[in-house]
């Protein structure tokens, strides 16, 4: 479940599913806590809040995955009074021995946030969704439905359990749901050939061949997480709920798309608020198959590593002009290769009219647009090619203040880190030693 906020198909966007870690900006801070599943437990918890005068803004619960008699509680709270969170935080972890996480509060200055360093460490992000996927806003078309109100409840748990090395469960889709994929996929197909870049153009039969897909199936995420790795490495992997920007990013650098499996409600096939498996699979899919811009998708989340917060920010934004909304060259036309264009018959039409404006793909301008969430984007990024586009991603990278650079190995799956300052002493070891070698050479030409 990815990219921060979300509109599909034209409608206007109700709900937020990729929330941004936001403590630094608007004071808001996350917690995880657990407790026993006993009578009364919760209300203690709550009491203590409200004796400190903190303002709980959302909270949520769920079954512990890591504890069976326990329940966990994800909570927003104001972030003002720093000290009162202080004390209740001892208060909970000492007094009533909840476990507690702090899932966003301003970081120490010059600490690194802490990032994967091998893709089994990925099912961390698990226990750190910022929203169970079951929870449904109360303008969701499905909220008022208890049938597919539990259906996701049962998508969520897929996700939630599942850990890396395992195949991802197979799920039998009802004909209603089947039904619902089948309106989407037979509307979107008719524009492809003449909106789609070529590179979803050229894996979409494919897909068709290989990974079920038809009008009348839905494909199965291990199916194509298979073909995927056969292709470019890129695997796909279930998710419950939100991420941080930061935490979605990260799976990128792993070439991990974390997916969504659930379906949007089928009383209104051309809209859903939130991702779901039709713009993953129909947006997303194709273009993860394609080498360069696999390629492309790996350098944010390489880039995204350990960086500050601030590009955090600016990643996802680049994410969100590129990887969801982006378009390319292809001659003198343009085309769409951004999965939100892709899976969304009425925004897939109207990027490629001129009502919107263009710009080129410039990652100092792009990574700090302003963009609307409930509405068709005003402005596009054009990209001359998924190249290019990995050069600039290359480039902005290098003005991420690391002391230190990461790269991929794929055969171990692991991220290595390499420290700049040895780095450039070796390099200037490997400097003086050639300058020596060529001062000699010259004494003796002499
Ligand atoms: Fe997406």
């Amino acid at each position: 479940m990815d990219a921060q906020h979300y509109k599909m198909n034209g409608d206007p966007l109700q709900e937020s599913m990729y929330i941004e870690e936001h403590a630094n900006r608007s004071g808001v801070i996350s917690l995880i806590f657990s407790l026993k599943e006993e009578v009364g437990a919760l209300a203690k918890v709550l009491r203590t809040f409200e004796e400190k005068g903190i303002n709980l803004t959302h909270i949520e619960s769920r079954p512990s995955r890591l504890n069976k008699d326990e329940y966990e509680f994800f909570i927003n709270l104001e972030g003002k009074n720093v000290p009162a969170l202080d004390n209740i935080i001892k208060s909970l972890r000492n007094d009533i021995g909840a476990t507690v996480h702090e899932l966003s509060r301003t970081k120490k200055k010059d600490t690194v946030p802490w990032f994967p360093r091998s893709i089994q460490e990925l099912d961390r992000f698990a226990n750190q969704i910022l929203s169970y996927g079951a929870e449904l806003d109360a303008d969701h078309p499905g909220f008022k439905d208890p049938v597919y109100r539990a259906r996701r409840k049962e998508f969520a748990d897929i996700a939630y359990n599942y850990r890396h090395g395992q195949p991802i469960p197979e799920v039998t889709y009802t004909e209603e749901e089947k039904r619902t994929w089948g309106i989407v996929f037979r509307e979107l197909k008719t524009l492809y050939p003449t909106h789609a870049c070529y590179e979803h153009n050229h894996v979409f039969p494919l897909l068709e061949k290989y990974c079920g897909y038809r009008e009348d199936n839905i494909p199965q995420l291990e199916d194509i997480s298979k073909f995927l790795q056969t292709c470019t490495g890129f695997r796909l992997r279930p998710v419950a709920g939100l991420l941080s920007s930061r935490d979605f990013l990260a799976g990128l650098a792993f070439r991990v798309f974390h997916s969504t499996q659930y379906i949007r409600h089928a009383s209104k096939p051309m809209y859903t608020p939130e991702p779901d498996i039709c713009h993953e699979l129909l947006g997303h899919v194709p273009l993860f198959a394609d080498p360069s811009f696999a390629q492309f998708s790996q350098e944010i989340g390489l880039a995204s590593l350990g960086a500050p917060d601030e590009f955090i920010e600016k990643l996802a934004t680049v994410y969100w002009f590129t990887v969801e909304f982006g378009l390319c060259k292809e001659g003198d036309s343009l085309k769409a290769y951004g999965a939100g264009l892709l899976s969304s018959f009425g925004e897939l039409q109207y990027c490629l009219s001129n009502k919107p404006e263009i710009q080129p793909l410039v990652l100092e301008k792009t990574s700090v647009q302003k963009y609307p969430v409930t509405e068709f984007q005003p402005i596009y990024y054009v990209a001359e090619s998924f190249k290019d586009a990995k050069e600039k991603l290359r480039k902005f990278a290098s003005t991420i203040p690391r002391p230190f650079s990461v790269r991929y190995n794929p055969y171990t799956q692991r991220i290595e880190v390499l420290d700049n300052a040895k780095q450039l002493k070796n390099l200037a070891d490997t400097i003086n030693g050639e300058m020596g070698i060529l001062c000699n050479a010259l004494q003796k030409i002499k």
